[in-house]
């Protein structure tokens, strides 16, 4: 099939990859030029594993091409994919402008029936919206249907997301576009669900706060934990084995951040306002959430009483493993309180560091995860990075003027910790 796809950050660039690796004739449009050139000339804006090769391969074959005209996009594909920013307001709603900005550009430039799909995620209701800027803005007055078709890629794990989807959700409004969606996720051999537009954004938020609040939950279960002397992991992983509970986002941590769900929670709180109902439930896994982080700073200050003078090491900068995104990234979050406290800061990140430089100065950028703790008072793991586990630990404990590590992602076993001589500090154990 022709595909478009307006907006090539995460979502857009995975999508349109993707959708091209299954065999579809994919034009990927950003108004950006400077990230058009650069994608043209075999260049990458972001970091995500395995995606470079991917646009490498299907640019190669002739089925992935880039563009800043929106017009062009329109014109040689019968489905346009919105995956523009949604980026929150201050007070928690969400910024529609660019989803609006482009259903007027695709309204523009339509001259026959056309499928608009809204991938972004956006509060409830938004389909009808564009639904009806189309229809005032589309001169030609061609035939044309809104869909809803939420994503739920993981950054870091994106490809792997996209090309094996737990489920794909299409929320339609009529039966016209049903075929075409199909045959646009058929290849992927994923459970598809229809459902009314509606339902299907809400389900993106629902499913994003819900996932939010089991990480709250088990936050607060730490909480108990090490007022108990339990292990958090013991019973994260007990829990787990209930199937209807399940293992996964049950990782005690010193908070989440990232791109979404700081943003999706926010905005699904708003929305449930304007439509009547107070999400209190959600309010309380924000405010475990930024507990957890005063919490974790709270230790981190216990131990080294004054922090004015200090040198501290942070490993992780990225708000998870596996991405360069430092969007609303706890461990930046991390750095700056410390900063302000008046410490003094050596930082690593594999593949994050480039992008933290704008949010996070005066700080020492260490290339060697092993030299972050040379001549620091302590040592902080703030980022899931999975090679952190395999740091030389005896060389770590040596470099630092005091053995201090304080764990706020759980990647190192206690026992072990205590036995090499660290004081070792973590979360809920
Ligand atoms: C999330 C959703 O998972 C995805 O389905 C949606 O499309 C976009 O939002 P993402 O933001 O890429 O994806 O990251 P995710 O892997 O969900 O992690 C979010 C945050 O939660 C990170 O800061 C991570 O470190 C934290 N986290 C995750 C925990 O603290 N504990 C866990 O057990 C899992």
């Amino acid at each position: 099939m022709k595909l478009t796809i307006i907006g090539t950050g995460y979502v857009g660039l995975v999508t349109g990859t993707c959708f091209a690796e299954v065999g579809h004739q994919v034009i990927c449009v950003d108004n950006n030029e400077e990230k058009v050139k650069l994608l043209k000339s075999g260049g990458m804006p972001i970091y995500e594993p395995g995606l470079e090769e991917l646009v490498k391969k299907n640019v190669e074959a002739g089925r992935l091409k880039f563009t800043s005209s929106t017009k062009e996009g329109v014109e040689e594909s019968d489905v346009i994919f919105i995956a523009v920013p949604t980026p929150p307001q201050p007070d928690g709603s969400v910024d529609l402008s660019f989803i609006e900005g482009v259903s007027r550009e695709i309204a523009a430039a339509m001259t026959s029936y056309k499928i608009v799909v809204d991938k972004s995620t956006v509060p409830v209701k938004t389909g009808e919206k564009v639904s009806e800027t189309i229809k005032r803005y589309c001169k030609a007055k061609v035939d044309f249907d809104v869909v809803s078709n939420p994503e739920f890629l993981r950054e870091g794990f994106a490809v792997d997301d996209f090309m094996k989807p737990d489920r794909v959700v299409i929320g339609v409004l009529s039966q016209r576009p049903v075929a075409a969606m199909r045959e646009v996720y058929e290849p992927y051999n994923a459970p598809i669900i229809f459902t009314d537009i509606n339902s299907a954004e809400l389900i993106k938020h629902a499913a994003n706060s819900f996932l939010a609040l089991k990480i709250s939950y088990i936050n607060a279960v730490s909480v108990i934990c090490e007022a108990s002397g339990a292990n958090v992991q013991e019973v994260a992983n007990g829990m787990g084995m209930d199937i209807r509970i399940g293992r996964r986002f049950l990782d005690a941590s010193l908070g989440f951040g990232g791109s979404c769900f700081p943003k999706d929670l926010s905005a699904f709180i708003q929305i449930s306002e304007q439509l009547g109902y107070d999400f209190r439930l959600l309010k309380e896994v924000q405010r475990i959430n930024s507990e957890q982080m005063d919490r974790f700073v709270k230790k981190i200050t216990e131990t080294l009483w004054v922090l004015k003078g200090k040198k501290i090491g942070v490993l992780g900068l990225a708000f998870k493993q596996n991405t360069d995104d430092v969007r609303m990234s706890p461990a930046i979050d991390l750095c700056l309180r410390l900063q302000k406290e008046g410490a003094t800061l050596r930082v690593h990140d594999p593949k994050a560091m480039e992008k933290a430089r704008s949010v996070l100065e005066n700080v020492t950028y260490v290339d060697d995860m092993n030299e972050v703790a040379e001549g620091c008072d302590a040592l902080i793991v703030a980022t899931e990075w999975p090679q952190f586990k395999k740091l030389d630990l005896e060389r770590v404990r040596k470099s630092l003027t005091h053995p201090i590590m304080f764990d706020g992602r759980n990647l190192f076993d206690a026992k072990e910790m205590e036995q090499l001589g660290f004081i070792y500090k973590s979360i809920g154990r």
